[in-house]
């Protein structure tokens, strides 16, 4: 399309607010605008939750055509579809048709943001100067993922679309009032993602409390590099960065030690199928892979956390992060979810790479703080990208 024409008449009420269009300047011999790149992220209805509030869905697209859509309820990666070795377009995360998906049991947090502490607290409770708060135990004895009822991955979240520098993305916001699921403090929180150039996810996290409070987010995808709903993620090799990991008691809390990984069936300094020693881990509930890794990088920089190949598709996941651990979590409770487009997602299909702090670390004086103070900034990037080799 050669056009000279104003982007007026493009414009779109997206979510409502006006949306402003991305004109990329293309400039050709004779001087005119030539095929401006009208790039703008698609927002439609995804319906209703059982409260009555409407879920936005918000589809992103890049420039060699993968697509990855969103979901305004836990601000979730729903949807990513990227090429094979071949070019062939999969979707690569689990997720569901519609919200009553996201709503049922069946729903083990799939590409949601968990929060307000992502993973376990112990005994759901916690002191912080010497206050004790007490959560909502919804994992045996112990508080998963922010509590039972308004866990960060529940709530609907206020989504905001926007295109910078020709990628497009969406700043999601959610207000956690002071006392939700039991924690002290009023706490705004931001989720942004963009699909860049490069086939990488972003995730910026950022939040701010108005009382000392802890804090843990992280984004749960499961991903399978053959096409979610693919039977399996044993044949995937993995590669992490990381000399050690926190060992856990029989609820899957950490002892407190920090142990190296060699010479045990943790040890994926280099590539190893994920299949090839998970049936040597039996002692926890889920048996398999379910542990924190302590990342080589504890600086807060941007660092490679994680690779994972997948030799039938040639597709390969690097996860980068800021954060001084890793969740390796390899669907051991997964019993065959009907997810998007029919597909089953049965145990052990779909792996998880939670980048975070370590679990239980507001009860683990050893464990790098999660304690979020007044007038601080909470602060955290994690990069999954897919590419092919
Ligand atoms: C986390 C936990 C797992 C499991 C999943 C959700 O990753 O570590 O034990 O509870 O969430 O099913």
């Amino acid at each position: 399309m050669a056009s000279t024409q104003q982007p007026q008449n493009l414009r779109r009420h997206i979510g409502g607010r006006q949306a402003r269009p991305f004109w990329g300047a293309i400039v050709c011999g004779c001087g005119v605008l030539c095929s401006p790149m009208f790039a703008e992220v698609k927002v439609a209805d995804f319906g209703t939750t059982t409260d009555g509030i409407a879920v936005k869905q918000y589809t992103l697209t890049n420039s060699h055509g993968v697509v990855v859509k969103l979901i305004a309820r836990g601000a979730t990666l729903a949807e990513w579809h990227v090429p094979d070795q071949h070019g062939n377009m999969d979707d690569v995360v689990f997720g569901f048709d519609d919200v009553a998906g996201y709503e049922s049991k069946d729903n083990g947090y799939f590409g949601a943001t968990a929060g307000r502490v992502a993973n376990r607290i112990a005994g759901g409770k916690f002191k912080i100067d010497g206050q004790e708060y007490t959560l909502a135990k919804n994992d045996g004895p112990n508080t998963l993922h922010g509590g039972l009822q308004r866990s960060l991955d529940k709530v609907v979240w206020e989504g905001q679309s926007f295109e910078k520098n020709g990628e497009q993305g969406v700043a999601f916001k959610y207000v956690s009032p002071d006392g939700e699921e039991g924690f002290p403090g009023k706490l705004t929180c931001r989720v942004t993602y963009t699909l860049t150039d490069k086939n990488e996810v972003r995730i910026d996290y950022n939040a701010a409390t108005d009382k000392a409070t802890p804090i843990n987010l992280t984004n749960h995808a499961y991903f399978n590099l053959s096409g979610a709903g693919s039977p399996t993620i044993l044949d995937h090799e993995l590669m992490l960065a990381a000399d050690h990991y926190t060992p856990i008691d029989e609820t899957l809390i950490p002892t407190g030690q920090i142990a190296p990984v060699a010479g045990t069936p943790f040890d994926f300094r280099e590539f190893h199928k994920i299949g090839a020693r998970v049936d040597q881990l039996t002692d926890q509930p889920g048996k398999g892979y379910d542990h924190n890794f302590v990342l080589n990088s504890q600086t807060g920089k941007l660092a490679l956390a994680a690779k994972v190949r997948d030799p039938k598709s040639g597709r390969v996941l690097s996860v980068y992060t800021t954060e001084p651990g890793v969740q390796l979590y390899v669907g051991n409770f997964l019993t065959g979810a009907k997810g998007k487009g029919g597909k089953t997602y049965n145990h052990r299909s779909g792996l998880c790479l939670e980048t975070q702090h370590y679990p239980d670390s507001i009860n683990q004086p050893k464990f790098p703080s999660v304690i979020l103070r007044p007038g601080k900034t909470y602060q955290h990037t994690c990069v999954y990208q897919i590419a092919t080799e």
